[in-house]
């Protein structure tokens, strides 16, 4: 056995003993790892033991109902779809034993902007402000309540909405105009104004009412409405809320 050994080349042992460590190694390893990662059916019933061992830690909005009022006024608000727990962190604890265990409740401002901070990728319509301006250095909840959120009131007058435009027609010659002479604007514009929007005039004949040579408009400078400007629209020449031209 002894000259067998020596027979071998040193560096053929050398392999050959690496080569059985690989494998005891191996071995060894495999042996370790447990049999639920080893195995699929093992490895399905270990996954789903372990989430149900999970203490359950959300309530559901429907058990709130049960001692707080809050869950009817949100019902039909805005804020119908937020889930109670979206705001007040998980509460299962608090349904539990409402004395001790309290839920959060979050009053500054950031909670609110994390869902209504304009942002583009947003859907049309959502109702988005601008923290800096939208009355800065107060609490939101001061002037909405948090379960049924409404602006405080809907503003009327377009200049609330569209300040500048309404200060850069009244220093032009359009100034004695109102807004509705050109748009037909809905009642909801003013309360959903992305959803539902105002017409704006889509042809040169709505200008020519006032400025065609033939127009019986009295005090406006007339031009002719086939030649002026003929194949443009007036607006692309003319912003119509300051139409004048130097
Ligand atoms: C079994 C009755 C019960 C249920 C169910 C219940 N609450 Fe309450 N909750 C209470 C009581 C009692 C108080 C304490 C009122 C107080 O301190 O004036 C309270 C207080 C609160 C407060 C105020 C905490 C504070 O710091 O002022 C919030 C927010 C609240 N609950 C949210 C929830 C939400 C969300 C749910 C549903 C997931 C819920 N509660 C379910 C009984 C309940
Ligand atoms: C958009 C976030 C939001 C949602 C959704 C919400 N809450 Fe609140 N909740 C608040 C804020 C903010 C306050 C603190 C109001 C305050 O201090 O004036 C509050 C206060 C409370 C209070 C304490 C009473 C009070 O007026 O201070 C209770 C109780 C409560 N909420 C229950 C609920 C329940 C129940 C639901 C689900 C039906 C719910 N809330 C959904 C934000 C929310
Ligand atoms: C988890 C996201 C979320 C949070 C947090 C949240 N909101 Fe809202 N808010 C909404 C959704 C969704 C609507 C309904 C939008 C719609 O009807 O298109 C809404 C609607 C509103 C509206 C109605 C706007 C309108 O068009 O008249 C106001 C005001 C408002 N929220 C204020 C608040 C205030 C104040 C807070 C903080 C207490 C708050 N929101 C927190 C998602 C949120
Ligand atoms: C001083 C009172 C006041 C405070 C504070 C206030 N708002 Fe408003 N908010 C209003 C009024 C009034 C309107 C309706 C007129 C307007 O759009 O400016 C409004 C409108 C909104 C709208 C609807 C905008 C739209 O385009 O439909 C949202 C959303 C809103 N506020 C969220 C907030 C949030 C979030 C905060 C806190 C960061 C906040 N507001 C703080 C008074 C307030
Ligand atoms: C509550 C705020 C608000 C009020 C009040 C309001 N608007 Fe708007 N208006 C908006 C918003 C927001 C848009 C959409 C702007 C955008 O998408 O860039 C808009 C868009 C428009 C548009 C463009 C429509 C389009 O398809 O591009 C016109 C025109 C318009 N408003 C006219 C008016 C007139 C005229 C009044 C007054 C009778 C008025 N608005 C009152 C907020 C308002
Ligand atoms: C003389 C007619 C006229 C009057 C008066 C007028 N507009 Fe316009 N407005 C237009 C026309 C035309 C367009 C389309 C411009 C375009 O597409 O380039 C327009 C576009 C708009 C737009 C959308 C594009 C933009 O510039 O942001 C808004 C918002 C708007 N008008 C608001 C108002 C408001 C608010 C008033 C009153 C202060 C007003 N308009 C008065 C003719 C008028
Ligand atoms: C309801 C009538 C009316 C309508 C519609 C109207 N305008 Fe005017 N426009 C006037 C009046 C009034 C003046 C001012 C006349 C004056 O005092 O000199 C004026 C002045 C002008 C001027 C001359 C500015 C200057 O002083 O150099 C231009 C350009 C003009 N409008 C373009 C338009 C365009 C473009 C439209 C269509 C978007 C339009 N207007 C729609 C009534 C109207
Ligand atoms: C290609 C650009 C262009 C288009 C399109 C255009 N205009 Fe003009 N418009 C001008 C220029 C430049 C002037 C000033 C020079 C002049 O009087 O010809 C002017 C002048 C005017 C004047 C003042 C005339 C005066 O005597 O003071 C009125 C009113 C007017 N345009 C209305 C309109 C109307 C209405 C339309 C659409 C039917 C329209 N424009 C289309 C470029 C244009």
């Amino acid at each position: 056995m002894k000259r067998l050994l020596q027979k071998i080349p040193d560096s053929l042992l050398r392999v050959g003993t690496a080569f059985i460590v690989f494998i005891a190694a191996v071995i060894l390893v495999r042996s370790l790892i447990p049999a639920s990662l080893k195995n699929t059916e093992e490895h399905r019933k270990a996954t789903v033991e372990r989430e149900v061992a999970h203490p359950v830690r959300y309530a559901g909005s429907e058990v709130c109902a049960d001692c707080h009022e809050q869950f009817e006024l949100k019902k039909k608000g805005y804020h119908k779809n937020l889930a109670c727990e979206t705001c007040h962190g998980v509460a299962k604890e608090h349904t539990e034993n409402p004395g001790d265990v309290k839920p959060v409740k979050n009053t500054k401002r950031e909670a609110c902007v994390l869902c209504h901070i304009y942002n583009p990728s947003r859907p049309t319509g959502f109702p988005q402000i601008n923290p800096s301006i939208h009355n800065p250095m107060r609490l939101c909840i001061e002037c909405h309540n948090p379960h049924d959120p409404k602006p405080q009131h809907t503003p009327q007058e377009c200049q609330a909405c569209h300040a500048q435009i309404a200060r850069t027609k009244a220093v032009s010659s359009h100034a004695r105009l109102e807004c509705t002479t050109c748009h037909t604007v809905p009642e909801q514009h003013k309360i959903t104004p992305r959803q539902v929007r105002p017409t704006i005039p889509s042809d040169r004949s709505f200008c020519g009412k006032c400025h065609a040579k033939e127009s019986k408009f009295v005090g406006t400078p007339k031009i002719d409405l086939v030649m002026h400007g003929e194949k443009y629209l007036c607006w692309q020449c003319h912003y119509p809320h300051m139409p004048e031209v130097e």
